[in-house]
């Protein structure tokens, strides 16, 4: 089916979305943006100013030290009950909003192999994210093992899957403790196959880490579901949580009286302000606190997470795919004969929230889009990758945004040769 390549039908998609009012929801100053980057940086929630400005001088200014007995002390395991039970599927008491990514990623993982004693492979994808290729080289070094890397380097090639359930388990050998994978690829947003991908690890007695970044809040999550054993993710990109918001990191009930924090901090301790010689983990993912954690961070990705829980995942989901694939359908139309190539997979159930598309002169063009005022984001070599994050995007940007990038390329080829001498 061809899709009408007009404005008015893409104008007509956002009268018709269900999600529409969510944008106002957001603190939008110019209108005539086309912000395409939602997942590296989502928008900033109305609301979200207005709770940071109480905490700062209802409680901070006002409740000063009072107020860490008075919320604050619970607000990583509240916060992170909140995000987990609308966006992972979570049980009350496994998801923690604390430190990045990359510091979580490092107690993920070494948690893992502390349940696997004797085996100390780490088994991840050679064209992961990189801070999750630097961590899990350096705790397999600390371990005194070793990354066994598995799929494709190029990006190119992973249009579909970045790795196969097959894949894995043929390098799933007994000395494999912890497979670490995204569930979306940050690349061409595939989708793993989470349920092959679980199964397959426990086959061969191993645990898995799913690092969740573009995933949570554009896919719908079962990590209980799943069988998954330990997850982590950030809340700046589709959680809307803010420039280097606190991440979060999940830890199934079943393994919580067995986990160990690589960095064990005074937070994490069962009894914080006993200050005794000895470090004690507090029950539950709580022991996976470090240091003092920031509540007015926590405060914004609150906001954020709350707009989700209001949406709910599915609407999300299906607002996802209806975007996606309006962008996919315009680059069919517009874009494929004037040399851009689709990076991600056709098939939207396989697909997140984002589309990456391939030109050679991606850079010079993302950034000429830059100036236009479209913001989509360059990945090296050649990528442009579009992000259409549900709660903030109209189809109208869609529309506008490779309607910019079809008059560069055409601007790009010059004028049409004078065939008539
Ligand atoms: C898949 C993935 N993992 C990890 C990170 C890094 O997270 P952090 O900077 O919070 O450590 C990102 C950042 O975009 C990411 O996309």
């Amino acid at each position: 089916m061809t899709v009408p390549t007009d404005r008015a039908y893409a104008e007509q998609l956002d009268a018709t979305d269900p999600l529409a009012s969510f944008r106002g929801r957001f603190e939008i100053p110019d209108d005539s943006l086309v912000y395409l980057d939602g997942n590296s940086l989502g928008r900033l929630p109305a609301a979200t100013p207005g709770r940071i400005a109480q905490v700062v001088r209802e409680q901070w200014g006002d409740r000063l030290i009072r107020a860490w007995g008075e919320g604050w002390m619970d607000l990583p395991l509240e916060v992170g009950d909140r995000l987990g039970s609308a966006l992972l599927g979570a049980r009350p008491g496994e998801t923690l909003v604390s430190d990045t990514v990359t510091v979580n990623a490092f107690k993920a993982l070494h948690a893992a192999m502390d349940l696997r004693p004797g085996r100390s492979t780490i088994v991840a994808h050679r064209g992961e994210f990189p801070t999750d290729r630097y961590v899990a080289s350096e705790v397999a070094r600390q371990r005194g093992g070793s990354v066994r890397w598995i799929g494709p380097l190029d990006p190119g090639t992973t249009q579909d899957d970045p790795v196969t359930a097959g894949e894995v388990a043929a390098a799933l050998h007994d000395d494999v403790a912890v497979v670490l994978l995204s569930v979306v690829d940050y690349r061409s947003a595939a989708i793993a196959d989470t349920a092959g991908i679980t199964r397959a690890t426990h086959d061969a007695g191993a645990l898995v880490v799913w690092d969740c970044s573009h995933a949570a809040g554009s896919v719908p999550l079962d990590l209980p579901g799943l069988g998954a054993d330990l997850a982590i993710g950030c809340s700046y990109k589709y959680l809307n949580g803010g420039p280097g918001a606190p991440a979060w990191i999940w830890a199934s009930t079943e393994h919580h009286e067995a986990l160990r924090n690589a960095i064990p901090g005074w937070m994490g301790h069962a009894d914080v302000f006993a200050m005794g010689p000895e470090y004690s983990p507090a029950p539950g993912v709580r022991r996976f606190m470090t240091g003092t954690p920031s509540a007015v961070a926590l405060t914004a990705v609150d906001c954020g997470v709350e707009l989700l829980a209001e949406a709910g995942m599915p609407a999300v989901r299906a607002k996802g795919v209806a975007l996606t694939s309006y962008a996919v359908d315009l680059t069919d139309a517009w874009l494929v004969e004037r040399g851009v190539s689709l990076a991600s997979p056709r098939d939207p159930a396989r697909r997140g929230a984002h589309v990456t598309l391939r030109h050679p002169d991606a850079e010079a063009l993302v950034q000429a889009l830059t100036d236009h005022g479209v913001i989509p984001d360059f990945r090296r070599p050649d990528g442009i990758r579009v992000g259409l994050a549900p709660l903030t995007t109209r189809f109208t940007d869609v529309f506008d945004g490779l309607a910019a990038l079809r008059a560069l390329l055409d601007a790009l080829a010059g004028p049409e040769p004078d065939r008539s001498s």
